[in-house]
């Protein structure tokens, strides 16, 4: 982390798990233990139908509440979908783009993740853009390669002036749910590479400003190790996020 030039966020990722009533009984217990961290921005990133409840329970903290998708449209015909400007009426602050599940069993691929970083940042959303190999991408070798286009790939219609809201976070697929997780060196090589790409495209301070995660099997022993790392900022969390004592020990881990 360099707290100095970026903000250091923790977001929880709760994917398909939770009902409203059980998102109350989460938040309840999550709430006393979180919401007072002033070193980190603290993000929950819950299913559509939490939303509402979510933003009730954490209104007057400092918790933000993300969402995990958006549709690349404002409005129209397509159903079953959720937009930018509703997900932003509603109180969310955060959207989750392009997470390798949504890459693997949706099939996004680096256009539509590029038409929704656009469409988050149009309703005011601060998109989290995940990137990541998966096993055999690593052991033959083109993470940076891969993890260099798909960055380019999501920036390609962002202006510079707007590059400060985005969120990247390195999710090696190979570490997601595992719980095998990337070495710190492995994480901070591939968060550093992400941020030299960056500079590449748009400069060094521009891309010192820009948050970049990690995520992949990220849990209370590892946390402290990995956020130790110059350019990992922050944590997307998975099944950690639905503990709350663990993930109160990731948020505490980054106050270091
Ligand atoms: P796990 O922390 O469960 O490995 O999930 C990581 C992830 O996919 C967060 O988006």
């Amino acid at each position: 982390m360099n707290r100095r030039y970026r903000k250091t966020i923790i977001a929880g990722n709760w994917k398909m798990n939770k009902t409203p009533a059980e998102t109350r009984a989460l938040i309840d217990e999550l709430k006393p233990m979180v919401s007072k961290a002033k070193w980190c921005e603290v993000v929950l990133c819950v299913p559509f139908v939490d939303i509402p409840m979510a933003v009730r329970l954490l209104k007057d903290t400092r918790v933000a509440i993300g969402a995990q998708n958006l549709h690349q449209l404002d409005s129209g015909a397509y159903t079953g979908e959720v937009s930018g400007p509703m997900l932003k009426n509603a109180g969310v602050k955060y959207v989750v783009v392009g997470h390798s599940e949504r890459r693997q069993y949706f099939g996004e691929d680096d256009a539509l993740v590029s038409e929704k970083v656009q469409a988050a940042l149009s309703a005011g959303l601060r998109p989290i853009v995940c990137v990541g190999e998966t096993l055999s991408q690593r052991e033959s070798g083109v993470t940076m390669e891969l993890v260099a286009y798909q960055v380019k790939s999501a920036l390609s219609g962002v202006p510079v002036a707007r590059l400060r809201e985005v969120v990247f976070a390195y999710e090696p697929i190979w570490a997601i749910g595992t719980g095998r997780t990337a070495t710190a060196e492995q994480a901070g090589e591939v968060c550093n590479h992400i941020r030299t790409v960056i500079r590449k495209m748009h400069g060094a301070r521009p891309a010192r400003s820009v948050t970049i995660q990690y995520g992949g099997s990220m849990n209370a022993e590892n946390a402290a190790e990995l956020l130790a790392q110059l350019d990992v900022d922050g944590g997307l969390v998975g099944g950690a996020s639905l503990k709350p004592k663990d993930f109160t020990a990731i948020v505490n881990a980054s106050n270091q």
